[in-house]
């Protein structure tokens, strides 16, 4: 079981390359090294294809149907969810597992934490995966049942222990003796006898999860937890756990992780009699767009863990998919501030800054025109944001002419971005969600100059300074409003 596997790689199709529709843009040299191939003009104009809730419809962008000023006003950018999508994307998950496993799909709430789609997701049956207590209060909050959540995270504190234990049904990941011991004090003194699973890194250590990290133990550490948690009077020996994958969309790679743990079981019970009833495979799989964009689609992912664990029954088994089910199902849909023209190559400035979204890779974030007219050129162009950092939210894009003077969407919005915004710099666009066929806002710029003063002690004056009427004659530089030529 010690087999070596192959350095593991984010396995993005290599796609149409730099696609037939540029055919009648003049090449240019490719800045982007990361991330996947550049979204072709035909992908851009069928984008409902792969994401069938955004579509072109008379030239327009409509999101969850959706258009025109009823979808924005074009006046400041907006971080918009799509609670419908999260959830489609979560039962995608949980139907294409089920059909060969007793399955619980627990969405990592660490990468979205707006209520309406984290509300939307418990109401469709999903359970939820928290680490640390903060999310254990959201989780509670929202009323996520403890039978099905699974409570990961380290170094807990006795207070947290304590409100855990409370808390009957939930599964308690750990990863240390030390953890262990504290968890089972504390189940003792409450008289409670907690669900344990055991986290262990199944695969070889890589560049994202080295020998460096925190995170999880090895095979015979973990044996060593499994054993004591077996024998205590106070724990309930449950689940084998395992995170160790980052954007994968290789079913292969997922197969390897499901062979390994159901390796891993079948060999603690043969040392020690131990039985764990849960396996859980972690999170760890691209953005479902971005997965089936590379010619793969989940239940390649249910096929590849069947076919690994065909020897092993009468377990139960658990995902904690984050990204697949939260990456896709948001939009940023941006103003552009200005252009600018660099060596040869456009560049178009957004106004949403990387303060919101982090930029992961050189393509993070695709981007769409918000209107498709008969006629309009098509160049390419890079997306940066405004802020004094060198970075870029979508490197070598295809675009009609005119989207400065228009705006943009960004794909891909929707996981590990409000959660780890800051106030930084670029400020925050409004964040809303769409309910009912129009956008709710639950952030706009009031709440944000509040988050700052609380934050800062600073109160940030009106931004709509009385601005004086140019001169006749005197008019300002188009900025923006013209196509980058
Ligand atoms: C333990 C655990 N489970 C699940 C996830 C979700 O990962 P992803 O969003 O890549 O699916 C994470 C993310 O960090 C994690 O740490």
């Amino acid at each position: 079981m010690t087999q070596p596997v192959p350095v593991r790689q984010t396995a993005y199709a290599s796609g149409a390359a730099e696609e037939a529709a540029t055919a009648q843009t003049p090449p240019a040299a490719a800045l982007g090294q990361t991330g996947p191939p550049v979204f072709t003009r035909a992908e851009v104009e069928q984008i409902h294809r792969l994401l069938p809730f955004i579509a072109y419809v008379d030239g327009q962008l409509s999101i969850d149907g959706v258009t025109g000023e009823r979808l924005w006003d074009g006046q400041r950018s907006l971080l918009l969810h799509v609670p419908s999508r999260a959830v489609d994307n979560y039962r995608s998950i949980r139907d294409a597992f089920a059909r060969y496993f007793s399955v619980s799909v627990n969405c990592a709430i660490k990468a979205c934490y707006l209520g309406p789609v984290l509300a939307a997701l418990r109401d469709a049956g999903a359970g939820a995966e928290i680490a640390g207590e903060l999310e254990w209060r959201i989780a509670r909050s929202l009323g996520f049942a403890a039978d099905r959540t699974i409570v990961n995270g380290m170094s807990r504190q006795a207070d947290h222990l304590q409100m855990l234990l409370s808390d009957d049904g939930l599964l308690i990941d750990v990863d240390s003796m030390e953890e262990v011991q504290h968890l089972e004090w504390h189940a003792r003194l409450a008289g409670a006898r907690p669900k344990v699973m055991v986290r262990v890194n199944p695969l070889p250590p890589d560049s994202f999860f080295s020998e460096r990290s925190k995170l999880g133990v090895g095979a015979d550490a973990a044996y060593e937890l499994l054993e004591h948690v077996a024998r205590s009077a106070h724990l309930e020996l449950y689940g084998l756990h395992a995170h160790q994958l980052v954007r994968c969309t290789d079913p292969a790679q997922f197969g390897e992780i499901a062979r390994r743990m159901g390796d891993l079981r079948t060999e603690l019970a043969s040392r020690t009699g131990g039985r764990v009833s849960a396996l859980d495979l972690g999170g760890g799989i691209e953005a479902r767009y971005l997965l089936e964009r590379a010619g793969h689609s989940i239940a390649d992912f249910a096929l590849a863990a069947r076919d690994a664990l065909a020897g092993s029954d009468g377990f139960e088994l658990l995902l904690e998919p984050g990204r697949y089910v939260f990456g896709d199902a948001a939009v940023v849909l941006s103003r552009i501030l200005g252009t600018k023209l660099k060596e040869g190559q456009h560049w178009h400035i957004a106004e949403v800054g990387s303060n919101l979204l982090p930029p992961t890779s050189d393509r993070a974030y695709p981007p769409l025109p918000l209107r498709i007219a008969d006629g309009t050129p098509w160049k390419r162009t890079h997306i940066a944001d405004p802020t004094p950092t060198p970075a870029r939210l979508y490197l070598d894009a295809m675009l009609p002419a005119d989207i400065a003077g228009e705006g943009i969407a960004l794909l891909g919005t929707g996981a590990y971005t409000a959660v780890r915004a800051s106030l930084w710099n670029a400020g925050l666009p409004d964040i809303g969600f769409i309910r009912d066929g129009a956008v709710e806002i639950v952030f706009d710029r009031k709440a944000q100059d509040e988050a700052f003063r609380a934050l800062y002690g600073i109160e940030l004056g009106p931004m709509d300074a009385e601005l004086e009427e140019p001169q006749a004659g005197v008019a300002e530089p188009l900025r923006a409003r013209q196509a980058c030529h």
